[in-house]
């Protein structure tokens, strides 16, 4: 199981529905309170959603939501009205902490409604106005800024041939065609999507669907199906819809058309492979330790992405995988003249930031002048990446997009601006003169009045004239009694009379009065008006831009591998159209990094159809050179170098692991009967050109029952199927059969045994060796892990 379905297993699929039901306003109600009213008014709309309702600096939850959302956020549990039948269970968070809590919410499943204050309680007549402003689900997020960078976060849906897949985050969009539905519901499931949208027609066949590949995701039923572009798919457009109804129409600007993905072209890597193999995940749950992260080198966060959907997806087209290891190998050479040195690019690369997410962010309501300086950051060190990759040329016209882009943010806010736009101060000066105006009114209001004042001592000759300021009259002027019979009557009108001076009012004075005073309201209008003009114009690039960024995650991808091919010496493999196998001094990426001693490298030699029978004590090593020829196989056909000195490797077609109860606690624990399902599942599907793994089938039973079955296997892979297999066995006998099949080779892991003064001692080469092993160690193991010299000598 992978940390992500982990996580989601807090949540269990259709919550949503099932959380509605229990979480009506209860029918006996005292007497409500007008905020309560409100409170309840709103969750009537959105009974499936936990509510955050605005009161103060705080949002809070009540009732239900608030006793479910407390344990998930961690936050303590109280009450409003304890003492009074009108008891309400509440918690809160703060409102400017809001962006973690909503996070914790979504992955624990639930979908969330905002419910802010959309008046300034300063101006509220009685309760404050409140609306809700926004709805969250586990696919469609508060922050992007706050999810794993590494992972995407995928609404899909499915519908008779297809499963599409839209991350509103990144704007990535793309769909299989896929005829067999348990296919479908594989990819759902490798692909880790978090919300899965359906009709309510169908929602019981995918809900039983996601069950049978174990995919904890948020069902959510959404009828309308988006806009319609090309051949789209109803799956794609049903994913559309459901965003544009969740986020608003300007989420079509953010997202890149529909792709369509071949499958045809990929070698397929079942779940249990992935797992196996530890790709993604450990064992234990874990990313240290894993192929993904011994061999990711990426800089940013989409190159990350992309290298896991290659790892996830490897090419099985001669072509296209030689011409994604030209590109690594360009990389891996010193380069032309022209073009900046492997060195310069990852350092351009290191400063690129997310750029998909922050593309993502235009659409989102939170945007703010930070996310487009961060955008800006992102295509200045993209356009840089772009010169020293020498891709300007071929991508002209989205340089240009990008460079227009990049100039409109720089060229229109401040270097430093603040994070919220309520208080003005984002556009540089110079943009927009009617705002430099307001700006200067708003700014110099003080030197504009000393300026007036002035000039009315002039005209009137009184000397002691002051303009002063109240909050019952606004700006008047003051002229003392001893100057009265100076005051110009005609433009001079009199507000007030006090016992020793008497207030004016002049229409000049009134009119700079409504200036200065509507200079700073104005000036935020205006501001804010800009800076939605300024997203409205980076919007409409967004797709150009996304295709920049995705050719920029493309470069981080490939200059990592080639980085990686020459910080760990890995070799360019050669495809063997012929499907032989030949791998000189061969390693595992991910042990020989962990390992502190030297890793024991093998020569591995299999010509098409060939068979690989491995014997040897427990330790040996059997286990490791098996799943680093698989790995091998993987990293070849992802385009990288691969960890030997020499490498010749067939283009599979498929890979199957199978390994038995022992290597696997966890799953040892599953029954005889899962072992034989998926094993009779790989038998049918195996191909000539397949790679199958075979790591002690058949422990799971008495010895003769596992030992006929697992011979019985093996014969059927090597006469019906003539895949390629690795087979590792305790079975002594089955090395026989090598005599009745020339294709079946024996190997074994080479010990070294010599007599010390307490018996005989191993030592472990792992180092292959061919033939059979003549005998079993595993009681020198047993030896070794501490067993009592009682319970080995009498072993
Ligand atoms: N080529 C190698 N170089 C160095 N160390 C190795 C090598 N191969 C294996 N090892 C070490 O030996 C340990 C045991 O290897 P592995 O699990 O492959 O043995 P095994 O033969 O499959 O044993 P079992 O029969 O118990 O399953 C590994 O965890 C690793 O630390
Ligand atoms: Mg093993």
């Amino acid at each position: 199981m992978t940390t992500a379905a982990q996580r989601q297993l807090t949540a269990c699929a259709l919550r949503g529905s099932a959380y509605a039901m229990e979480n009506l306003e209860p029918k006996v109600q005292p007497k409500l309170s007008p905020m309560m009213q409100q409170y309840w008014d709103v969750k009537a709309a959105h009974e499936d959603k936990i509510i955050l309702f605005r009161m103060g600096d705080f949002f809070e939850m009540f009732h239900r939501d608030a006793e479910t959302a407390a344990p998930v956020l961690g936050i303590a549990l109280t009450a409003r009205n304890k003492n009074s039948a009108d008891v309400t269970p509440m918690c809160g968070v703060p409102h400017h902490s809001i962006a973690n809590s909503i996070n914790k919410l979504l992955s624990a499943g639930y979908k969330v409604a905002i419910c802010d204050q959309i008046e300034d309680p300063k101006f509220a007549k009685g309760l404050v106005k409140r609306a809700i402003t926004r709805i969250l689900s586990p696919g469609v997020v508060f922050d992007p800024d706050t999810l794993d960078a590494l992972n995407p976060n995928y609404i899909a849906s499915t519908d008779s041939k297809h499963v599409s897949f839209l991350d509103t985050t990144t704007g990535e969009a793309f769909y299989f065609q896929v005829k067999d539905e348990a296919r479908r519901n594989r990819l759902l499931a490798s692909l880790q999507a978090v919300e899965i949208i359906t009709t309510s027609q169908d929602k019981e066949r995918v809900e039983a669907g996601l069950k049978a590949v174990g995919l904890q995701a948020l069902l959510t039923v959404h009828e309308d199906l988006g806009p319609a572009f090309g051949d789209w798919p109803e799956s794609a457009r049903r994913v559309l819809g459901y965003a544009t109804y969740m986020q608003g129409e300007k989420i079509l600007e953010t997202l890149a058309p529909f792709e369509r993905r071949e499958l045809l072209d990929r070698m397929e890597l079942p779940s249990t492979v992935v797992r196996h193999l530890e790709l993604f995940e450990t064992y234990k749950g874990e990313t240290n330790g894993t192929l993904f992260q011994a061999v990711n080198r990426c800089k940013t966060s989409a190159g990350a992405r992309l290298f896991k959907s290659w790892l996830q997806f490897p090419l099985s087209q001669p072509e296209a995988i030689e011409r994604r290891l030209d590109h690594v190998e360009r990389w891996t050479k010193p380069q032309e003249l022209s073009s900046g040195s492997l060195k310069e690019v990852r350092q351009a690369l290191g400063q690129l930031g997310d750029i998909q997410r922050r593309l993502g962010k235009l659409g989102n309501p939170s945007c703010n002048p930070r996310d487009l300086i961060a955008l800006a950051d992102s295509l200045e060190a993209g356009l840089e990446v772009c010169r020293l990759a020498n891709c300007e040329e071929w991508n002209a016209d989205l340089v240009e997009k990008a460079r227009k882009v990049l100039n409109e943010i720089r060229s229109t806010l401040v270097d430093e601006p603040p994070v919220q736009l309520k208080n003005g101060g984002l556009i540089r000066k110079g943009v927009n003169a009617q705002l430099d105006e307001l700006i200067d009114l708003s700014t110099n209001s003080h030197e504009l009045i000393m300026q007036l004042e002035a000039r009315e001592k002039e005209l009137t000759g009184i000397t002691s004239l002051k303009v002063r300021f109240n909050n019952v009259f606004g700006y008047y002027i003051e002229i003392t009694n001893t100057h009265k019979d100076k005051v110009p009557t005609d433009r001079y009108d009199r507000k007030q009379t006090l016992a020793n001076a008497e207030r004016y009012l002049t229409k000049e004075l009134a009119e700079l009065e409504t200036k200065v005073l509507s200079a700073q309201s104005k000036r935020l209008e205006l501001e804010i008006a800009m800076f939605t003009a300024l997203v409205a114009s980076c919007l409409k690039e967004t797709r150009s831009l996304l295709g920049i960024a995705n050719s920029w995650a493309e470069i981080d991808v490939v200059t990592a591998l080639a980085c990686l091919a020459i910080e760990q010496n890995y070799v360019r493999p050669q495809l063997s159209l012929a499907g032989n196998l030949n791998l000189r001094a061969s390693r595992h990426p991910v042990i020989e990094q962990a390992l502190s001693l030297p890793f024991v490298a093998n020569d591995v030699h299999l010509a098409k159809g060939g068979t690989l029978l491995l014997t040897g004590p427990n330790m040996a090593g059997k286990s490791t050179l098996m799943r680093q020829i698989a790995v091998s196989a993987i990293l070849a056909q992802t385009g990288s170098f691969v960890p030997a000195k020499e490498a010749e490797l067939p283009v599979f077609d498929r890979l199957f692991t199978r390994i038995g109860a022992s290597d696997f606690l966890s799953e040892g624990l599953s029954t005889f009967m899962v072992e034989m399902k998926e094993t009779a599942e790989m038998l049918q599907m195996a191909t000539e050109n397949s790679l199958v793994i075979l790591d002690e089938v058949g422990r799971g039973t008495s010895t003769y029952d596992g030992m006929s079955l697992a011979q019985a296997i093996l014969e059927f892979l090597v006469e019906n199927k003539k895949s390629m297999t690795l087979f590792a066995t305790h079975y002594h006998e089955l090395t026989e059969l090598s005599t009745a099949y020339p294709q079946v080779v024996n190997g074994h892991m080479r010990i070294h045994e010599e007599m010390t003064s307490s018996g005989p001692e191993i030592r472990f080469l792992h180092q292959l060796a061919k033939g059979p092993a003549n005998k079993s160690y595993g009681i020198h193991v047993g030896k070794l892990a501490g067993l009592p010299s009682s319970v080995t000598k009498r072993a």
